[in-house]
């Protein structure tokens, strides 16, 4: 065998060493001698990157490849890193943008409430939004359960499913799992195998010839659950089972649940399919797919999710109940409730919540650099397919295979295949090389692969045609699971196995090509033309397309309840009184707008009412570098952005003190119909749908603010009800970006009173803000400011008129800490919070929330307008 260290091809040493290896085989003649090396020439033209591209055309992410690779991953300079469907490797960009996040922000353990606490709250719900986001799915019907990876995932549903034992009158339930499964599936064995439950191992074939015409349906009598476990794609061989195997598998149509009664759930091992493709779960309803999240991005390790199907989640049942799991429990006697949302249920103590922040990043790295899992796929298997292509085809000098590939189909689609090469080499006898050996000289190349039974014994036995007995044999022989003894009596006890992932070149499959030619080839290279000629056209099938188009992956964003409020509204009639006990009229004095959820105000005289409230009233908003929406709370200085809405020019102008005005376009119709990224956010628990309104409003934001972040706005198409419906009240009420409800309202007189007592309590630390009215009465961030009115006389209206427009009360506003923002200056302040909650002891209120009643055929728009007089109508209580 010839063993040369220097590259093998693209240099005229290449055909010296060629020459060179050749003369030190048994003597050929000179006819022989130049066949060979035109035959070596055909080989190396196969090995250009010209002719991959002739075989697949998805190569890269647009831009400059190779650049980006440069960038991101400098320390594999002089590595071919082949290993991706054990680990891929994280870009730098993802930890540098992570350890930014970690210096930047303060993130307190997420059970607390206090401000930091919030912040990893509220960041780790983002990171639940984009989970399922990538997964096309939404929380209404999957719920993400952190775990430490997959493995722990699965083991989460062992030991939760309700296995039933049989019974005299009852078969029980089985678990039955395919036998390609990683050894985490297989495990899950163990669990059962000690409750009685019977473990059916289900080979490929079963599955595929065993099938029912008929959907066979839930049995309505026996209800017994039984669980099938199958890998969305062998860890082993890169082949993807059919998703359609789900609903199959639900609907009792295929093996083994035609031959079950009972209920069927179905787990799909995402682990690896999800490094390389994407997983659509509104066409594959899995009950419980776990994944690890280093198979994605490279970090965090030590992380993964169980995916459950609200509706599947019902019947895990949990007995040990971990801190953050319980919605209440006795100490001192056997009394626990679970809390009511699925992931607190089974997430024990406190989730590793700086790794989960980390998947944030994961998901901006990967999408910023290639685009989608779509282009990830095409881009890794062109790849893996070439390389086969070539590996299959290699032939020693003497025509003889160079590799036994072990692969079900011949890497026709992207859909039934993943980016994975399964083989042993075999030398020109036709005998195995251990993968030892090869795994060796690999790593003396810096070639990186894995070796052995990849956890997947099914499969290696399958392939490698090992029996059980074999299997009993290798082991009395000192063969365990991962150790170099990788021949016994010449059979192979392992392969060897070539990942791709996203950031692969075609250079990791030229070196990786180059190496085994040079090591494991006997001169002269030869190809197989005529399979490669069959391989060439096998077409790919949906080559181009893979049917599972990978939802839109953007920087959504969530906000948590800022206020809290209680809504106490009833609905009567109206009366029509318009005057205090004084004989002063009600009166709207100011009217206020917030384009952008808190930021500043834009104050106005008259306006429209639009359908979720005034026209434009917190339209938008403002995220950080994590999609989690800002509020003063985190931000103070929010409040020094004046956002302003122009109606003549349609635009909203982005103000602040020291910056030059930009403007957005205020029709977001326009905005869907260009590539403007579609993000879900969070509004005090709502899902929002949003769109980001571009980079260069995102760049004067980040920039005012000093941390990255986006301006988005809601989408017009998008509707969010007001959650708390006022009892009387038909019709759901259409709300915006706001916390509560369409409209705040608050009383002048409440302001006054206010700024009264803090006049009196003010203490010295203090003393030399002493606020003004107006100042006060800013800091409760109202639509509407009405005068006239007794101080906290609102609390009492169940209705009022303002003009020609009529509103229900939704409640009384709650308030908190975010008063003490000085809306003029952005600090902080303990006023008039402490005055406030010294004055109205309970619930600290001020202020109240308002619903618009229009009418249903109402063509002319309502517009308020500041004098109009008020209408109120008192609770009749
Ligand atoms: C298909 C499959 N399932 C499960 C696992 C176990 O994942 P982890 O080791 O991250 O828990 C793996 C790991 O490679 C896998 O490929």
């Amino acid at each position: 065998m010839c063993l040369h260290l220097d590259p093998w091809w693209g240099s005229v040493c290449v055909c010296v060493c060629v020459c060179v290896c050749v003369c030190v085989k048994p003597l050929r003649s000179v006819a022989a001698l130049s066949l060979s090396l035109s035959r070596s020439m055909d080989f190396l033209k196969l090995c250009t990157f010209e002719t991959f591209q002739q075989l697949w055309s998805h190569y890269g992410y647009g831009g400059n490849f190779r650049d980006v690779i440069e960038q991101e991953f400098t320390r594999i300079k002089g590595i071919t890193y082949l290993d991706h469907a054990a680990a891929t490797l994280y870009p730098e960009s993802l930890v540098r943008d992570y350890c930014q996040d970690m210096s930047r922000n303060v993130y307190g353990n997420p059970h607390s409430h206090s401000p930091s606490s919030r912040l990893t709250h509220d960041t780790v719900e983002r990171v639940r939004y984009r989970v399922l986001q990538h997964f096309n799915t939404t929380p209404e019907e999957y719920s993400v359960i952190f775990t430490s990876g997959c493995t722990a995932a699965l083991k989460l549903v062992a030991e939760s499913f309700p296995w039933r034992p049989p019974t005299e009158s009852e078969a029980g339930s089985h678990f039955c799992y395919l036998t390609d499964s990683h050894t985490s599936v297989v495990g899950m064995r163990g669990l059962t195998c000690s409750r009685g439950v019977a473990a059916v191992p289900v080979s490929p074939q079963e599955l595929d010839n065993r099938t029912e015409d008929e959907a066979q349906g839930e049995d309505v009598i026996c209800q017994t659950p039984h669980l099938f476990c199958y890998p969305a794609q062998s860890n082993f061989s890169g082949k993807k089972y059919p998703l359609s195997h789900v609903k199959g598998i639900q609907a009792r149509r295929l093996y083994p649940a035609c031959a079950h009664k009972g209920r069927w759930f179905v787990l799909l091992d995402a682990a690896a399919l999800v490094s390389c493709s994407s997983l659509n779960l509104q066409t594959c309803p899995a009950d419980f797919i776990p994944i690890s999240f280093y198979k994605m991005f490279g970090f965090p390790t030590g992380l993964g999710a169980l995916l459950v199907r609200n509706d599947a989640a019902g019947i895990l049942k949990k007995t040990y109940f971990g801190g953050g799991t319980a919605a209440a429990y006795l100490s001192g006697e056997d009394y626990y409730v679970q809390a009511a949302n699925i992931s607190d249920r089974f997430e024990d103590g406190t989730v590793s919540f700086l790794d989960i922040i980390g998947v944030n990043h994961g998901f901006d790295a990967l999408y910023r650099i290639t685009g989608n899992m779509h282009n990830i796929q095409q881009h890794t298997f062109g790849l893996a397919r070439y390389t086969y292509m070539l590996l299959s085809s290699l032939c020693h000098g003497n025509g003889r295979p160079v590799a036994q590939m072990y692969t079900e189909g011949q890497f026709e689609s992207p859909v039934t295949q993943g980016a994975i090469l399964n083989f042993n080499l075999t030398d020109s006898k036709g005998q195995i090389i251990g993968y030892a050996q090869v795994d060796r000289m690999a790593s003396l190349y810096n070639i990186h692969v894995r070796t052995g039974c990849f956890c997947n014994t099914g499969a290696c036995q399958s392939f490698l045609g090992i029996t059980n007995e074999q299997m009993r044999r290798n082991l009395q022989a000192g063969h365990v699971c991962g150790d170099s003894l990788d021949l016994v009596d010449g059979q192979p006890t392992g392969s060897v196995r070539v990942s791709f992932g996203y950031m692969s070149t075609f250079e990791d499959c030229q070196k990786f090509l180059s190496f085994v030619v040079e090591c494991f080839v006997e001169k002269p290279v030869t190809v197989d033309q005529v399979r490669l000629q069959k391989l060439k056209t096998a077409t790919a099938a949906s080559r181009g397309s893979d049917n599972h188009p990978s939802p839109k992956m953007t920087n959504g964003g969530i906000c948590k309840v800022d206020e809290e409020t209680a809504t106490e509204a009833s609905l009567k009639g109206f009366a029509h009184r318009d005057s205090n006990s004084h004989g002063e009229a009600y009166t709207l004095t100011n009217i206020y707008i917030y384009p952008i959820k808190s930021c500043g105000a834009y104050e106005v005289h008259d306006w429209p009412v639009g359908p979720l409230g005034l026209l434009y009233d917190r339209g938008w908003m403002v995220v950080n570098g994590n999609g989690v929406c800002l509020s003063q709370k985190r931000e103070p200085r929010l409040c020094l952005i004046r956002p302003q809405v122009h109606l003549p020019s349609d635009k909203l102008l982005l103000r602040a003190s020291g910056m030059d005005t930009i403007s957005v376009p205020l029709q977001s119709k326009t905005q869907l119909h260009t590539s403007s990224q579609v993000c879900q956010s969070r509004v005090c628990g709502d899902r929002v749908e949003t769109v980001d309104c571009g980079d260069e409003a995102a760049l004067w934001l980040s920039d005012f603010l000093g941390q990255p972040c986006r301006l988005i706005r809601q989408r017009p198409d998008f509707t969010r009800e007001m959650k708390k419906r006022p009892s009387g009240v038909a019709a759901t009420t259409s709300l915006s970006l706001v916390n509560e409800a369409q409209y705040l309202m608050i009383n002048r007189a409440s302001g006054e009173l206010i700024h009264k007592l803090m006049s009196c309590r003010q203490d010295d630390s203090e003393a030399n803000q002493l606020l003004d009215t107006e100042n006060v009465i800013s800091r409760f961030r109202a639509n509407l400011v009405i005068a006239g009115v007794e101080p906290f006389e609102e609390d009492n209206w169940s209705h009022l008129i303002i003009g020609s427009t009529q509103f229900l009360v939704a409640g009384r506003c709650g308030r908190c800490q975010m008063v003490g923002v000085d809306q003029d200056t952005g600090t902080k302040t303990k006023e008039p919070l402490t005055s406030l909650s010294a004055y109205r002891t309970g619930k600290i209120t001020f202020g109240v929330y308002l619903t618009h009643q229009l009418p249903e055929d109402s063509a002319a728009a309502c517009v308020l307008s500041v004098g109009s007089l008020i209408k109120p109508e008192p609770h009749s209580c």
